[in-house]
């Protein structure tokens, strides 16, 4: 899987942050056709990320465009659009069942079948981001062998549910949680929200933070700034690395000794303790590390 710590957006209309954005070395780049680009540009916005994806080197970061809803009525054209152009991966925004998901995923098969492309080789990324798509994750996230990754979008759950939105997340917790929490049942990515105030790199490297305690591998952002800090946050760090290794290497030597629990730097270290640890290491590894 493509690695995801960090997928920028920018306005698929906006040719000069499409240059940009592929200089940066962020893990992806998704051009937007849906809400960050304007409803009187989104035909323009189509032909620009055309012209950019025959065009630029994008070099090791993956290439994602984002269509706009199923029901918008720009779905089939975007997706048409999208697929011309050979994206790495197509995401899909408020997803809210199942159906959805397999609507666009037997289309892009029926894409890659008359082009002689392998099958499964276009990935999926959706946005859950509606009351409704948190209450169906169960089906959503089971739903296509194309689906790599989910996205939560907090500020269209926000408007969803009626929340107010405020700088520690709380109202948007369990919506976070459920997202983390059916990513990792069906072995996706999860992928936190946007910090808007792109100017805060504190507050932007705390949510990172804490997203990334929460469980989930990467984050939405929507300016350059923001790829350092987010990209480290969800890299795990040389200490909590050394320390999973640790905890792998006595884990083998105290079950030899028929030990199932046993005391590792005076706390106690039994079989869930090893999954995490093996999870910190799967994660450095993804990273590159
Ligand atoms: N991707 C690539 N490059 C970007 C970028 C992005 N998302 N956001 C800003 N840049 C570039 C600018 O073009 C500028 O480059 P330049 O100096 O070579 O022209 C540089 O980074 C600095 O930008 P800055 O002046 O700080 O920001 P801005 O005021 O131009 O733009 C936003 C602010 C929020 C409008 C812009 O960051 C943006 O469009 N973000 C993405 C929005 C989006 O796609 N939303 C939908 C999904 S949530
Ligand atoms: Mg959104």
């Amino acid at each position: 899987m493509h690695s995801r710590r960090a997928i920028l957006y920018m306005p698929g209309d906006d040719r000069r942050k499409i240059e940009k954005a592929a200089t940066l070395g962020v893990d992806s780049i998704c051009m937007d056709l849906e809400d960050g680009t304007a409803i009187n540009r989104k035909a323009e916005a189509r032909a620009v990320i055309a012209q950019a994806m025959r065009e630029l080197d994008f070099g090791d970061s993956e290439r994602c465009i984002r269509i706009n809803s199923i029901g918008s009525g720009w779905e089939a054209d975007d997706l048409a659009a999208a697929l011309e152009a050979r994206p790495d991966s197509i995401a899909v925004p408020k997803v809210e069942s199942p159906e959805q998901v397999t609507w666009v995923s037997s289309r892009i098969e029926s894409y890659e079948l008359s082009h002689g492309l392998p099958l499964g080789g276009i990935r999926m990324i959706i946005l859950v981001e509606t009351a409704r798509g948190i209450l169906n994750l169960k089906e959503i996230a089971g739903s296509d062998k194309r689906l790599d990754a989910i996205i939560f979008g907090g500020e269209d759950f926000a408007a969803s549910v009626g929340a107010t939105r405020t700088k520690d997340a709380l109202e948007l917790l369990y919506a976070r949680e459920s997202v983390v929490t059916a990513c990792a049942a069906y072995d996706l990515q999860a992928i936190d929200i946007v910090t808007i105030d792109f100017k805060d790199l504190d507050a932007l490297r705390a949510e990172s933070e804490a997203g990334a305690r929460l469980g989930f591998t990467g984050k939405q952002i929507i300016h350059p700034a923001q790829v350092g800090p987010v990209q480290a946050a969800f890299t795990p760090s040389n200490e909590a690395i050394a320390y999973a290794r640790r905890v792998v290497e006595t884990f083998e030597a105290n079950q030899k000794e028929g030990k199932g629990a046993y005391a590792l730097d005076g706390k106690m270290i039994d079989m869930p303790l090893l999954k995490n640890a093996q999870k910190v290491l799967d994660r450095a590894q993804a990273a590159g590390k």
